[in-house]
């Protein structure tokens, strides 16, 4: 099966079996299917944040459970639950539509429902975690759902307990938001509040905010139906205090972000533009002209390419500044040589 066009990134690869399932049913014949077999297992959502370095001698599972819902309200908040096959971005606008507004900030990133709490998508000051109430998940260990509240699903920054532990015990099902009753707005992110503020929007409405964002993202960030990507291709390197006074005054331009508990989070975008790759090719994988964190496929590229730019552009970031760079996607088929 050709998975080229399942992924955003848009480079080929094939897996030996796909299936898309519709139900907890299916997933688990699915399962049990493979496990006869002796077949490996990759579970792929919306395909928006992976990266296929070879093909997969396996079964690629893409859980497709449908439906959204208002299933209750708390003191605080609305109730609602989406199946994991559900798009995003669809999800965001169907909320607000409904009235239920809390979701705004994260209009238009790409993918799945069911692939937002793995790396806890994040963006313009919200994260998933910040309007998460409770996953309902199929654990393959003991071939049981289960519901794992916040806590129990370990957000972090792009990072949550799907991420770290043994890859695909969890296969996400749905996902139960808390969207507040007594909605503000979070708009002081620097590119968010420029746009309100361009538009002379003093007081923004959730769909302000909605607008807004759409209209920030589509100027910095390529479109994945025209140029293949997977949004940012690093993640924003955490460093203590004594490493940001480091780079702070050997270089004094740096953007980064105090946290609470005295860490700073550099601005990786910034490291890869200074050491000049904004626009830069290396094969047919390209850094995006107007995001140095976002690597492209500039038409006809390889997994291996694009990691081949992520490689070389690591290095150069880890010489001139001393900081390892970590890479966001998940990769699959990694070159033994790395
Ligand atoms: N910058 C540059 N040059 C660049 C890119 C960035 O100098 O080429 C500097 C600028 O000073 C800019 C700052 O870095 O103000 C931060 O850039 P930006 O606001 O674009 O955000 P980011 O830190 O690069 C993160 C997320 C994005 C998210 C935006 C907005 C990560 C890894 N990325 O990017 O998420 O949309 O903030 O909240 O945390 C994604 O994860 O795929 C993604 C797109």
């Amino acid at each position: 099966v050709d998975l080229t066009a399942l992924t955003t990134l848009g480079v080929p690869a094939r897996a030996a079996f796909f299936c898309k399932a519709g139900s907890v049913d299916e997933i688990r014949d699915a399962l049990a299917w493979a496990d006869s077999k002796g077949v490996p297992v990759q579970i792929l959502g919306g395909g928006s944040n992976v990266v296929f370095a070879a093909d997969f001698a396996g079964l690629v599972l893409q859980p497709a459970l449908p439906g959204r819902a208002h299933v209750g309200e708390t003191t605080n908040a609305h109730l609602v639950q989406v199946g994991a096959g559900e798009r995003w971005h669809d999800t965001v606008s169907w909320t607000l539509q409904h009235g239920w507004p809390g979701l705004e900030n994260l209009a238009l990133i790409p993918g799945s429902v069911g692939a937002a709490p793995i790396q806890n998508i994040g963006a313009y000051g919200l994260e998933l975690t910040d309007r998460f109430h409770e996953l309902e998940a199929f654990d393959r260990t003991t071939g049981e759902s289960v519901a794992l509240d916040r806590e129990a699903c370990r957000f972090g920054y792009r990072d949550s307990v799907f991420k770290r532990h043994p890859r695909d015990r969890w296969i996400v099902l749905s996902v139960t938001f808390a969207l507040p009753r007594a909605w503000t707005p979070q708009a002081s992110y620097r590119d968010l509040a420029e746009e309100l503020l361009a538009r002379k929007i003093a007081e923004p409405s959730a769909q302000d905010v909605f607008d807004a964002v759409v209209a920030v993202r589509q100027r910095k960030l390529p479109d994945p139906a025209e140029v293949g990507n997977v949004g940012s291709f690093f993640k924003n390197p955490l460093v203590d205090a004594a490493t940001w006074q480091r780079l702070a005054s050997a270089f004094p331009g740096l953007v980064s972000y105090p946290q609470a508990d005295g860490h700073f989070k550099l601005a990786a975008g910034w490291l890869i533009d200074q050491a000049g790759w904004k626009g830069r090719s290396l094969g047919h994988a390209r850094v995006h002209p107007n995001q140095a964190l976002v690597l492209t496929n500039a038409g006809g590229a390889t997994g291996k390419e694009i990691l081949a730019l992520a490689d070389a552009i690591a290095e150069d970031v880890a010489r001139r500044f001393d900081i390892q760079l970590e890479a966001e996607p998940i990769v699959i088929g990694k070159p033994a040589s790395d």
